[in-house]
């Protein structure tokens, strides 16, 4: 039976993949705030290492599955705490677990990223050189002296560096034996999208981007596709992003892929 760490899996995407892969027979460990297995705050290092300590406790040091799903939108207050949870905070634990899951069976891990990693081109992204010199205090610097627009730009740019990220471990995690790939969700109804949309600043903007199949997205929806990427199905799957964005991507860049 395998065991999966899954961070924010108390609410949205991070509940509704818990609730898939146990269906399918993991034993699952959760990261969050509350309500979870493990309740620690990855917005600051000292919460990352207390979850790594738990979960190797836990786990006995052996893992088969890793989803990162703890993520805060654009609206969150401080700005602050948006890319030292969605890049910093993502990234302390996957490479952290990376040890433990080299010694799992067939291990794969899933990182959420979004279809707004992709509003940024990674050449474009004004804290690119902060987020791989692994510089949180620039970031922060960075994020704090874009004014009105610095929810949108710590969002957009964590994850756009997020996906980077993942693509940049391909051939570290291929040598390992662990599958790495992203997921980028549009628009899921979950409690941080309604955040955004009850947010004057963020709310018409979120409800004006339609995706071409006319609806958002239910946390089941992404969830099915991260349980086939956590699958014997994906074995051949590495290093890939997929959207599940309704067609938002294509819609928007037909020409870059
Ligand atoms: N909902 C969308 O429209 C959408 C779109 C694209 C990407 N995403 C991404 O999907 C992921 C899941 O989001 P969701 O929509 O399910 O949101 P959600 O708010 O329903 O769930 C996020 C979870 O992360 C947890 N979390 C937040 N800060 C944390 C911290 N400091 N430490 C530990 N856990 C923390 C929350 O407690 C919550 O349980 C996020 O990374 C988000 O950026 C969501």
């Amino acid at each position: 039976m395998p065991t999966t760490v899954i961070t924010g899996a108390a609410s949205g995407i991070g509940a509704a993949t818990r609730a898939v892969l146990e269906a399918a027979g993991h034993t699952v460990i959760g990261i969050d705030l509350a309500h979870a297995e493990i309740e620690a705050d990855l917005s600051f290092p000292e919460g990352r290492a207390r979850a790594l300590g738990a979960v190797q406790a836990c786990c006995g040091a052996r893992l088969d599955g890793l989803v990162l799903c703890a993520g805060l939108g654009p609206q969150t207050e401080p700005v602050s705490k948006v890319a030292s949870v969605n890049y910093f905070g993502a990234l302390s634990i996957l490479d952290g677990l990376l040890p433990a899951l080299r010694r799992g069976q067939d291990a794969a891990a899933v990182v959420i990223s979004s279809v707004a990693a992709s509003h940024l081109a990674w050449d474009q992204n004004p804290l690119a050189t902060a987020f791989e010199a692994g510089d949180e205090a620039k970031v922060q610097a960075l994020v704090a002296a874009a004014g009105p627009k610095s929810g949108q730009l710590a969002y957009a740019s964590s994850k756009n560096a997020l996906t980077v990220a993942v693509r940049r471990r391909v051939v570290e995690w291929g040598k390992a034996g662990v599958r790495l790939n992203s997921v980028a969700p549009g628009a899921v109804e979950t409690p941080l999208l309604q955040a955004g949309l009850d947010d004057p600043r963020y709310g018409p903007a979120i409800r004006d981007f339609v995706a071409p199949l006319g609806r958002r997205a239910q946390p089941q929806e992404i969830a099915a596709v991260i349980a086939f990427l956590m699958s014997a199905q994906a074995s051949y799957v590495h290093g890939a992003q997929f959207y599940v964005d309704g067609g938002i991507d294509a819609m928007t860049r037909p020409t870059r892929f």
